[in-house]
């Protein structure tokens, strides 16, 4: 096993085939970094961590994710690949508010249509001990604040022990005290060896990443 979790090189892609949105990207993510990668609205870092996260196609370059060299025309059949080696944490949170917190954090596991073994619902229960949501965790989470929703999704992000989090704006609807709590269980996870890639707007979380980047022009300076 390298050292590190994701390596490319050379990475391009265009949406209509005419101009790159992604024109040379090229860097590696060694484990346990937290990586932040700014830049301007429309510059494509959602798109960059599409690409990262098996998501969405790319055109041309090398895209290793932990020792698995990605071909770009196969994507679409990695979805084994993705709920193993991937977690997800969006700013919009991604919940089903009419289900349980427990129930949205067990959701990988029924969508990939594995058993949740009694070592899952343990594990489940220690992070919800340290995510300060054990008390609530049969509350439906249409019934909880932003701060709280981000720790589910975090939960649900980490349940299957991902070795990469990817977190696009992750504190975009959150206060300042909630941004706080939440960066610090993501910065929490990297000392654990997982690896956390964050799209930000907010110049101030950068004295949390290991790493910072900006994508500027379709390349990461
Ligand atoms: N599915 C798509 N089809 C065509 N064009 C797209 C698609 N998704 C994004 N784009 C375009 O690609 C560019 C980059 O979009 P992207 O969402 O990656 O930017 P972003 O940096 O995440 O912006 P923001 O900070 O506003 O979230 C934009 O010009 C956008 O309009
Ligand atoms: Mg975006």
């Amino acid at each position: 096993m390298s050292d590190n979790i994701v390596q490319m090189d050379h990475i391009q892609k265009s949406y209509d085939g005419v101009a790159n949105i992604l024109e040379d990207v090229s860097f590696t993510v060694n484990r346990g970094e937290f990586i932040v990668i700014r830049g301007a609205s429309g510059s494509g870092k959602s798109t960059l961590l599409n690409v990262l996260g098996l998501l969405d196609a790319f055109d041309s370059g090398y895209y290793k994710l932990n020792d698995f060299s990605i071909e770009s025309d196969k994507f679409n059949r990695y979805s084994d690949l993705r709920s193993k080696l991937l977690g997800f944490v969006f700013q919009s949170y991604h919940l089903i508010d009419s289900l349980s917190i427990t129930d949205n954090i067990l959701l990988p596991f029924i969508y990939s249509d594995e058993y949740i073994t009694s070592e899952i619902i343990e594990r489940m229960n220690m992070i919800l001990e340290s995510f300060d949501l054990i008390e609530s965790k049969d509350k439906k989470t249409a019934l909880l604040s932003g701060g709280e929703k981000q720790r589910v999704a975090i939960a649900r992000a980490i349940i299957k022990s991902p070795p990469l989090v990817i977190a696009d704006e992750p504190t975009g609807n959150l206060d300042n005290e909630n941004t706080d709590v939440v960066i610090g269980y993501l910065k929490n996870l990297t000392k654990k060896s997982t690896s956390v890639i964050m799209v930000t707007h907010d110049t101030g979380l950068l004295k949390y990443s290991d790493r910072n980047y900006l994508l500027y022009e379709g390349r990461l300076v």
